[in-house]
């Protein structure tokens, strides 16, 4: 039955761009599933206790919410209890990095990160530098790759904790968590772990940490909800103060029917992990292989430890706007959502800091509603649009590749 909704509901998600745009940005949301909307409906109306409320109506709603904690951590691993609700990764990364921080002792003020991470942890890392915290960014490579060896030069005998995501959410690049984890207890430092990205398409071993984020909304789960994992052994101090809520770590009457919803969520999503990464590692390899047509791409990250749904290229010789202009029927990114107000990708900055004048980025983002019909069509119609831009602006606009630094390398060489 479950199999049939999910078969069903993927179809319409297919068909649905029949009446309007092609989605391309699964990394910056996703819609929610029928089955979760479905799971969440009665917490919005009969069934809409405080679960903290000493009466019939709170205990069902607590029931419901500590199933919902206990199915995360069927999945995810550890114990219900050291799972907390929070409003999404967003807060879940600033009570990670902040409460950690916050309870460690004076002795322990440094914190490492990367370049690469969403701006929820770096800018919460730049609030502790403000502060009077040592915060140290690794670089990385041209393909994302942080280097182990200098994350273990970094550690040092002050440091509380390093903050390394485990897929980025511009360019699918994915950190060897586990090895990571090891570096840092072999050296008595503890990890935290954004894993919004990687939920759903690697196992719940690959983010094992001292601390986990995720969020709902990336997995076809509802938007304001996300979720921290805290070890037993780990001491948080919170950001809010209040009742009791969530062992006083998050203070605040839980929003049930989302919590609902992210536990649903999250079921489905490891339930088809391994169809849909294989479904989406076929578009992918088909989206790279149809644009080899276009000459002047590159991709960036590289191909192996990537997450099957991304992919991130730089076209030389057009401006970003004209072509996502040029491109109406697609929703498409050049870069995270929540660096659209910004000039730049500080990701694709960190890949080649020494670039002062980069070329256009799109962010392709594929997910349960993407065909290959698809894939197809929005291959052809970026080569057709980066053609006609080249001709028709050929300087390529004011952020385009003007090969300051040489022309990009040919799309058979990326
Ligand atoms: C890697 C990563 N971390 C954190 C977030 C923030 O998630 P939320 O929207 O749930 O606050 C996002 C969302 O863009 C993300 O991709």
């Amino acid at each position: 039955m479950r199999v049939t909704q999910f078969l069903l509901w993927s179809l319409f998600l297919r068909i649905l761009p029949a009446w309007g745009m092609d989605y391309f940005d699964y990394q910056a949301t996703t819609p929610c599933d029928p089955q979760v909307v479905e799971a969440m409906a009665p917490y919005w109306t009969q069934e809409f206790g405080n679960p903290h409320s000493p009466h019939a109506f709170g205990v069902r709603a607590a029931t419901a919410l500590e199933a919902a904690r206990q199915q995360i951590a069927k999945i995810m691993g550890g114990k219900a209890q050291d799972y907390i609700f929070t409003s999404g990764a967003t807060e879940a990364n600033g009570l990670a990095i902040l409460g950690v921080m916050g309870a460690a002792s004076p002795k322990k003020r440094h914190i490492i990160t990367c370049a690469t991470e969403h701006k929820s942890v770096l800018e919460t890392c730049l609030s502790l530098a403000r502060q009077g915290y040592t915060v140290t960014v690794l670089p990385v490579d041209r393909k994302g790759h942080l280097s182990l060896e200098l994350l273990k030069q970094s550690i040092r005998a002050d440091t509380c904790l390093v903050s390394l995501m485990t897929a980025n959410n511009e360019i699918g690049l994915i950190h060897p968590i586990a090895e990571i984890l090891k570096i840092c207890h072999d050296r008595g430092v503890w990890l935290h772990t954004d894993a919004t990205q990687a939920v759903g398409f690697l196992p719940p071993r690959a983010f094992r940490a001292d601390l986990v984020s995720f969020s709902g909304h990336k997995i076809y789960g509802p938007k304001g909800v996300g979720v921290l994992y805290v070890a037993p052994h780990i001491k948080i101090r919170p950001l809010i103060y209040g009742g009791v809520q969530e062992q006083g770590k998050r203070p605040g009457t839980p929003p049930v029917p989302l919590c609902v919803g992210m536990a649903k969520a999250l079921v489905l999503a490891e339930e088809h992990r391994e169809q849909e990464k294989r479904r989406l590692a076929q578009l992918q390899e088909l989206f790279l292989g149809e644009l080899r047509a276009l000459s002047g791409w590159q991709l960036n990250g590289g191909r192996k430890d990537r997450l099957p749904n991304n992919i991130n290229v730089s076209i030389e010789g057009v401006d970003r706007e004209d072509l996502l202009a040029a491109l109406p029927e697609f929703a498409l990114s050049s870069g995270s959502a929540c660096n659209t107000e910004e000039h730049f990708s500080h990701v694709l900055e960190a890949l080649d800091p020494e670039e002062k004048n980069p070329p256009a980025a799109l962010r392709i983002g594929f997910g349960r509603g993407t065909t290959e019909e698809a894939v197809r069509r929005l291959v052809s119609q970026i080569i057709t649009a980066v053609q006609q831009l080249r001709v028709a602006k050929p300087s390529g606009g004011k952020r385009a590749c003007a090969t300051q630094k040489g022309t990009l390398r040919s799309s058979r060489k990326s």
